[in-house]
C-alpha cells in the first residue's frame, strides 16, 4: 500500500527504526503520522523534530494496556479519521541471561510487548480496515524469530510467535480475498541501540536507515515477508536440509551468531 495520503500508525515510533520509518512516511506524503510510544520525552522530541514535515499526532500509550489501546484508537478515529497503515514496531529485549536466570516478570513483559500487544492492536484496528476493504498491517518481528539464538530465548520465543501469528493473519486475509495486506519483517541485528554490545563477526549488523527503507518498500509493494538482509529468506531452507548439529555449527560457530549476545549491554538508559 502506498504511503502517500495514508494515515500511518507506528508503535514504538519515537526511537530506532520506528522513528525513521515515521520520517520516511512523512517524506512520502503520508496524510498523518500517528506515533504511539511509552517514552513521553522521546515522543515529544520526535514530534518537535518532525513538526515541519507534516501532520504528526503523538500519544503516550503503553501498548500492553489493552484498555488504553482501545480508547486511544477511538480518539484517533475522532482526531485523524482512522488508520490506513499500522506498523507494529515497538519491541523490547531483557538482558542476555540464559533461560534458567530469567525472571517470570521479564518473560511475561517480553511476550506482552512483542507478541500480545501487536495482536491486541491489530484486533482493534483490523475490523475497520476490513469494512473499508483497504489497509496494511506490517509486523516487525526479527531474525531471532527464525534462529534459536542462545541468551535471548524469551525474545526469540516472542518473535517466533509473532511471525507465526502475522503470517497466519496474512493467509486468512488472502483467503477472504480482502484488500487488506500483511507484511512480516524479520531483520537481523540493527545498530539502533536496542542490541548494543552484540558482536557479529561475519554477518554485518544492519544500519537503521537502509533497514527502515527496505521495510517501507516492502509495505509499498505489499510484500508478504521480508528478511533483512535478503539471505535470511533462506534460513528455513537451511534448517530443513541440514542436520541440526550441522546447522548449529555453520550458523552458531562459523558465523558466530550463537555468541552474538555474550557482550550484550542493550540500552544503558
Ligand atoms: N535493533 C535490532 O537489532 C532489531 C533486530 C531485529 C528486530 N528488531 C525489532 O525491531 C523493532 C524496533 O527495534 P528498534 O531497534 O528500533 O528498537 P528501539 O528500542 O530503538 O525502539 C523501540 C521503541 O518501542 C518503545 N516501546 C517499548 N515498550 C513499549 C510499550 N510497552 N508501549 C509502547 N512503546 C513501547 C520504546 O519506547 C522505543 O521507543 C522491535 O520490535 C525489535 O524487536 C530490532
Amino acid at each position: 500500500m502506498k504511503l502517500k495520503n495514508a494515515n500511518v500508525l507506528i508503535t514504538g515510533g519515537a526511537s530506532g527504526i520506528g522513528k525513521i520509518m515515521g520520517r520516511m512516511a512523512l517524506e512520502k506524503g503520508a496524510k498523518a503520522l500517528i506515533i504511539w510510544d511509552v517514552n513521553q520525552e522521546a515522543i515529544e522530541a520526535t514530534a518537535a523534530e518532525f513538526a515541519s514535515r507534516g501532520r504528526v499526532y503523538i500519544y503516550k500509550v503503553d501498548i500492553t494496556n489493552s484498555l488504553l489501546v482501545a480508547s486511544t484508537y477511538q480518539q484517533i478515529k475522532q482526531e485523524c479519521g482512522g488508520v490506513d497503515i499500522l506498523i507494529n514496531c515497538a519491541g523490547i529485549v531483557r538482558g542476555n541471561k540464559t533461560f534458567d536466570q530469567q525472571t517470570e516478570q521479564d518473560i511475561r513483559l517480553t511476550l506482552e510487548v512483542n507478541t500480545i500487544a501487536p495482536m491486541i492492536i491489530t484486533k482493534e484496528i483490523l475490523p475497520d480496515m476490513l469494512r473499508r476493504n483497504s489497509g496494511h498491517i506490517c509486523n516487525i518481528a526479527s531474525a531471532g524469530g527464525m534462529l534459536s539464538n542462545p541468551k535471548m530465548s524469551v525474545y526469540a520465543a516472542s518473535k517466533w510467535a509473532a511471525i507465526g501469528w502475522s503470517d497466519s493473519v496474512r493467509i486468512e486475509l488472502q483467503e477472504m480475498k480482502s484488500n487488506v495486506h500483511v507484511t512480516t519483517i524479520a531483520p537481523y541485528f540493527i545498530n539502533t541501540g536496542m542490541f548494543n554490545g552484540v558482536k557479529s563477526p561475519l554477518l554485518p549488523i544492519q544500519k537503521p536507515e537502509p533497514t527502515a527503507k527496505k521495510i517501507i518498500c516492502a509495505i509499498e509493494r505489499n510484500q508478504t515477508f521480508r528478511g533483512i538482509p535478503f539471505g535470511f529468506h533462506f534460513i528455513r531452507f537451511w534448517q530443513a536440509i541440514l542436520p541440526i548439529r550441522v546447522f548449529d555449527f555453520v550458523f552458531g560457530t562459523v558465523f558466530g551468531i550463537y555468541h552474538a549476545m555474550d557482550n550484550f549491554t542493550g540500552r544503558t538508559k
